[in-house]
C-alpha cells in the first residue's frame, strides 16, 4: 500500500512569517476561492481521506491514493487554466484550509460542487459558499446551472435548493442513484 508522505507546510517553523497571499479569484465575508497550485496536494488529500466526508461521495476513501489525489490536481488546475473554473480551494480569510468549491464543466452546463473538512462542518461555510459560486456564475457565465448529490445527502440538498437549484429527477452518476438540479438559463 502507499503511504502518504509528510506534510510539505510542516516544514515551516510556527514564528515564521507567512508568505503573501495571492489575490482570490472570489471572496466573501469569511471565505476565499484560490487556484490550486502543485504543493497542495496534501490539503486535497486531506478532505478525501476523512470517512465523513467520503460519505457524501459514491467512492470510498480507498479510492483516494496518492496517485489519484495528483490526478484530480492536476485536472483541477487545468479546468482552471483553460475554462476558467474548477472546484477551487476553500480557505478563510486568513488563510486557514476549509476545503473545496467551485464549478465543474459538465457537458454543455457547469456543475456546482463544495465539500467542508469536518471541524469547519455546521457553521454555515458550505452554504456561504454556494451562495458566492452562483452569484459569480450569474454574472460571468450564460451555461445552465446543475449540482447533484446522492439521494440520501440532505446537507447538499438542502444547499442546492437554498440557492435556488431546482430538483428535476433522480439518476444514475457513477453507478450510485443521485438528485439532480439545474437552473436553466
Ligand atoms: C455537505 C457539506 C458540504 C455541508 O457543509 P457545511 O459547511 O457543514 O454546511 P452548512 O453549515 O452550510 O449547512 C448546510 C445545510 O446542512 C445542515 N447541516 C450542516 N451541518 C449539519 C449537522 N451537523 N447536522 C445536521 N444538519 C447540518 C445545515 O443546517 C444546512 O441546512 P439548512 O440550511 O436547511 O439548515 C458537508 O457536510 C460536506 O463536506 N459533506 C461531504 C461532502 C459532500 O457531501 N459534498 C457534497 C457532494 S454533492
Amino acid at each position: 500500500m502507499q503511504t502518504w508522505r509528510r506534510p510539505l507546510f510542516s516544514h515551516r517553523r510556527p514564528n515564521e512569517k507567512q508568505p503573501r497571499m495571492p489575490q482570490p479569484i472570489l471572496s466573501t465575508s469569511r471565505l476565499r476561492f484560490d487556484k490550486w497550485r502543485h504543493e497542495d496536494a496534501d490539503l486535497l488529500f486531506a478532505i478525501h481521506s476523512s470517512p465523513l466526508i467520503q460519505r457524501g461521495y459514491p467512492f470510498p476513501t480507498s479510492a483516494w491514493t496518492r496517485n489519484a489525489v495528483l490526478e484530480r490536481l492536476r485536472r483541477y488546475m487545468g479546468e482552471h487554466e483553460r475554462q476558467g473554473l474548477t472546484k477551487w480551494k476553500l480557505s478563510l480569510l486568513d488563510g486557514t484550509f476549509v476545503g473545496r468549491a467551485g464549478w465543474s464543466p459538465w457537458g454543455h452546463q457547469i456543475e456546482i460542487g463544495y465539500a467542508v473538512l469536518p471541524e469547519f462542518q455546521g457553521k454555515g461555510i458550505a452554504m456561504e459558499a454556494a451562495f458566492a459560486l452562483m452569484e459569480w456564475a450569474q454574472a460571468r457565465r450564460s451555461e445552465d446551472l446543475v449540482g447533484f448529490c446522492l439521494v440520501g445527502n440532505y446537507r447538499s440538498k438542502s444547499i442546492l435548493e437554498r440557492i435556488g437549484m431546482k430538483y428535476e429527477y433522480d439518476r444514475v452518476i457513477s453507478e450510485a442513484m443521485h438528485a439532480f438540479y439545474r437552473l436553466s438559463r
